[in-house]
């Protein structure tokens, strides 16, 4: 491939995300061919610091810290096709890098983003799994309830399975999505790009992680679903039989890993790929 020389490159200026620069960000991430609505992009940000890259008043790069206690995650990491291989890339993701302020980071690789990640050190751990399509209804092996339920325990049992404290973010998507809780485990659904996404899923077991996943499927069933799964837990047969094809995913990816205390409980499914 034949890189753009970066001396010819436009220089842009780096300034803190906000609200305002959400309808650009969202064109971005739909030139990228990401199913992210505005709704999206606003969820993120609000729990999250983002770096913006505007030429005059065109934004060229978006890329998000979302910090969780010990462990940040990257995301939203995008730069215009026309600007691509000018090294914008990896400004947004120093920036990015600062505002994680020496704390574990986590990211969900595409393809066009290995190389830049795997050059500023990140090494990967896996293979996250992408699984959407119209549900199809299935009856939970398990009762599974949906309702209100305590944000405090749901956050300490998130916290136990992932090692990231996401309290404010999982209060967020309970405000206005449902909480679905079995013995064993929790989960929950919310409005997401072209339907609805399922994440985290939280379980003890994986009977409990079907579980709450056929819920979800019989709640929806015919609509769109979404849920991305972790290539080594053995769910990915349980979505394909609820309607859920496999239909790409990406590449976890880790920079500074810290032990992590351990669990009985276990993150199944993630809140997003953005988000971990
Ligand atoms: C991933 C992306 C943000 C990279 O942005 P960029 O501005 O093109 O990246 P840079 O020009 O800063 O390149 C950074 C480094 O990665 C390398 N690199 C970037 N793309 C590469 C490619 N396709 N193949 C090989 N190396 C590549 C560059 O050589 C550079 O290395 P260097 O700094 O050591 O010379 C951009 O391709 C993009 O927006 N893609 C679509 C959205 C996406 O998939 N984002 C990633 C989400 S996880």
């Amino acid at each position: 491939m034949i890189r753009p020389d970066p001396a010819a490159a436009p220089v842009s200026d780096l300034v803190p995300m906000t609200p305002d620069h959400l309808p650009q960000a969202l064109a971005l991430s739909q030139a990228a061919g990401w199913p992210h609505r505005l709704e999206d992009w606003a969820l993120t940000l609000s729990v999250s610091k983002g770096v913006s890259a505007f030429e005059g008043g065109r934004l060229v790069g978006t890329a998000i810290c979302s910090a969780f206690g010990p462990v940040a995650t990257l995301n939203m990491i995008i730069v215009a096709e026309d600007r691509r291989g000018m090294g914008l890339g990896r400004r947004l993701m120093q920036h990015v890098i600062a505002l994680a302020g020496g704390c574990e980071m986590r990211l969900t690789a595409t393809e066009d983003g290995l190389p830049l990640y795997r050059r500023m050190g990140f090494i990967e751990r896996g293979r996250i799994v992408q699984h959407q399509g119209l549900a199809r209804a299935m009856k939970p092996e398990r009762p599974v309830r949906f309702g209100p339920a305590d944000t405090d325990m749901l956050a300490a049992l998130d916290t136990a399975a992932s090692g990231m404290q996401r309290k404010a973010l999982l209060a967020r998507i309970a405000a206005t999505g449902d909480t679905l809780r079995t013995e064993g485990g929790f989960a929950l659904l919310r409005a997401f790009g072209r339907g609805h996404v399922l994440g985290p899923v939280v379980a003890r077991d994986a009977g409990a992680a079907r579980a709450l996943m056929s819920a979800a499927a019989e709640q929806l069933a015919g609509q769109f679903l979404r849920v991305d799964l972790s290539a080594a837990d053995p769910l990915a047969p349980h979505a394909e039989a609820l309607g859920l094809a496999h239909v790409g995913g990406g590449t976890a990816m880790v920079h500074s890993a810290r032990p992590c205390a351990p669990s009985d409980h276990h993150s199944y499914a993630l809140a997003s790929q953005a988000l971990g």
